[in-house]
């Protein structure tokens, strides 16, 4: 996607901007407020209990678009991080140095009412209810921060595609074990009524277990669901194998490696549901 490499007019250096909580309309609220039940509903029995407790502890579930300087006040109780508002997607740099400061950058905008289900960017549904509810536990709140950290690291060595890519299958679209089954944690899913389902129930997409360079070497795709989902043991186990690990040799080692494509199996994968991917074949006939 576009993004412009200074901030618009009347942004700030760090393209931060005001929310302006009070220029909602009754409207406006009433989407959230429909996308907050849906989702809810679909989410009880299928996402990581430590969601279910950031809306909790958040109190995510009131009524009405959330009002961020309230809101960071419960942050700022449970782990320190603080959400902001900017105008619409960020460049990359900006975004880590927010993230590594501990600070999540949200849009301000909703979508319509008749586009529950679809986004060309992501509004603030996705951005709080998807995002948020997971900054308030105390290890994925330092994941995201040392993700940040990463960030730096990687524009310095040209490796930021392949660190979008670990963003893009944890952060975004990530499964977690749970005992025998998964459940949901990715923020692209969980405010997804469509993808809630088909990531965790469908037989389509592959579900492998979390491999750090493997991941790195997958392409996503950004215009329908998954291919493919990749399942951590836990986010005590995600930090361990990404704040604790030097990246600096993993990126030499992929640097001169091919891309894995979005479907590809690999004789190394840990299979733990192979897909039919008969979804997007479906989807490729009737294109
Ligand atoms: N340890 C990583 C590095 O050496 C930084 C990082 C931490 C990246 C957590 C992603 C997530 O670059
Ligand atoms: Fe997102």
């Amino acid at each position: 996607m576009e993004v412009s490499a200074v901030p618009p007019k009347g942004v700030g250096a760090d393209w931060t901007v005001p929310q302006h909580w009070e220029s909602y309309t009754p409207a406006e609220h009433a989407v959230w407020d429909s996308l907050f039940a849906r989702q809810a509903r679909v989410l009880q029995d299928r996402v990581t209990p430590a969601f279910l407790q950031g809306l909790d502890i958040l109190r995510l579930s009131r009524p009405g678009i959330p009002d961020f300087a309230e809101l960071n006040e419960r942050l700022a109780g449970a782990t320190g991080w603080q959400v902001v508002a900017v105008p619409g997607l960020v460049p990359e740099p900006v975004f880590f140095e927010h993230l590594a400061n501990r600070r999540f950058v949200a849009g301000r905008f909703i979508r319509a009412a008749d586009q529950l289900d679809y986004l060309e960017e992501p509004d603030v549904f996705h951005d709080i209810f998807g995002h948020v509810p997971l900054l308030a536990n105390p290890t994925f709140a330092d994941y995201m921060q040392a993700y940040g950290e990463g960030g730096r690291r990687a524009t310095r060595l040209g490796m930021i595609d392949a660190l979008a890519r670990l963003y893009w299958y944890t952060v975004e679209f990530g499964l977690v074990r749970d005992g025998d089954g998964l459940k949901l944690y990715g923020a692209g899913i969980v405010s997804s009524y469509g993808e809630s389902v088909f990531a965790l129930d469908d037989p389509s997409p592959h579900r492998l277990g979390f491999d750090l360079e493997r991941v790195m070497r997958t392409r996503y795709r950004i215009d329908d669901y998954q291919q493919n989902y990749f399942v951590i043991d836990s986010f005590e186990d995600l930090l361990a194998q990404t704040r604790d690990v030097d990246f600096g040799p993993l990126y030499e080692r992929i640097r001169v490696m091919k891309d894995i494509e979005v479907a590809e199996l690999l004789a190394s994968d840990r299979i733990i549901h192979r897909g039919t991917q008969a979804y997007a074949h479906a989807k490729q006939m009737s294109a």
